[in-house]
């Protein structure tokens, strides 16, 4: 364990995801990108009981029954971790905005913890795992696409599989750079509560579902040949296909279409929503150059930021300051 009052820290990425949500809840791939901004977590030893500081909310464990406290008490039990410990977290993702903002939080954590235990320093498929222990707590289904890709960051096609020990996670290595301009609607939306709809969609017509989900599941297959092509105009396309796929399952909101529509008319390749929809950010592809894209969404009020995807991505820091 850490000696003294010594700090440790953990961090971990965002994430977008480029194609593929929520049919990835049943099955098929998705390919996601690992994104600079993140999340960082510092613990250090408690007095008595462990404690979990993000911004101004503060969990106690035992104390009260909040899902942020429960989420904490099981990432401490993935994480073996046995004497009191104080975690403070802070990170530049918006929450409820489908920038995996809850699965950068758990990566961090469990880094951190790992640090303050002096443990040796897990894979990434295991930090993942562990991670996973807290998504579950806040998402009920969640595929694990978020964690995946906040404890390896890079580009990754994603499939869940039975077996959660063994999911398939391959690293795609990208022909081109990927330039992405991505705008928040505005409107935070809950990942657990878009699944659910899904699902409920899903029980009353599954067959519309089903359709939807292995035409996603197609659409990914052929963007992870573009990317390896280095063909962006035709990921772009596969990127307009998946939206209005998700149009049809009812996860689009009028201020993403309307998103959708000043990107394309600002000249990206490809837009769409990312993450669980039904509010949250849009992501759109950029010939090069963002800043058309981004100044068409600010002057519209939706605020806005880019990122360069290159193939091999930064990794995540992990480790004493
Ligand atoms: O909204 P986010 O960032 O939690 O992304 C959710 C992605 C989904 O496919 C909708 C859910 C999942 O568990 O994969």
């Amino acid at each position: 364990m850490a000696g003294g009052n010594a700090e440790r820290i953990g961090s971990a990425a965002g994430k977008v995801i480029l194609l593929g949500e929520h049919a990835v809840v049943y099955g098929a791939p998705a390919i996601v990108v690992g994104i600079e901004r993140g999340a960082t977590a510092r613990a250090s030893a408690a007095d008595e009981v462990s404690r979990l500081v993000i911004g101004k909310e503060l969990a106690v464990v035992g104390s009260d029954g909040s899902d942020l406290a429960r989420a904490f008490l099981a990432l401490l039990d993935a994480c073996e971790v046995t004497a009191p410990v104080r975690i403070e977290v802070s990170t530049e993702l918006p929450a409820g905005a489908g920038l995996g903002c809850s699965a950068a939080l758990a990566v961090a954590i469990v880094r951190a913890l790992d640090a303050f235990q002096d443990r040796p320093a897990r894979t990434a498929t295991e930090v993942g795992r562990c991670a996973m222990a807290w998504e579950r707590v806040f998402h009920g289904n969640p595929s694990g696409v978020d964690a995946a890709a906040a404890a390896r960051g890079g580009c990754l096609f994603y499939q869940r599989t039975a077996d959660e020990s063994a999911q398939a996670i391959k690293v795609l290595r990208l022909a081109a750079p990927l330039t992405l301009a991505i705008g928040h609607s505005g409107v935070a939306s809950s990942t657990r509560a878009m699944v659910e709809h899904v699902a409920k969609l899903r029980e009353r017509r599954r067959e519309m579902v089903d359709r939807s989900v292995r035409a996603i599941d197609s659409l990914v297959q052929n963007a992870k040949l573009a990317l390896e092509a280095g063909d962006t105009v035709g990921l772009g396309r596969l990127m307009d296909l998946n939206q209005m796929l998700l149009s049809g399952l009812m996860l689009s909101t009028e201020e993403i279409e309307t998103m959708c529509r000043l990107a394309r008319e600002a000249g990206a390749l490809g837009v769409k929503l990312t993450g669980s929809g039904g509010g949250g950010c849009v992501v759109a592809l950029a010939p090069d150059d963002p800043a058309p894209i981004l100044e068409r969404w600010e002057k519209a009020g939706f605020r806005s930021f880019s990122t360069r995807v290159e193939g091999d991505a930064p990794r995540p820091t992990v480790g004493s300051p």
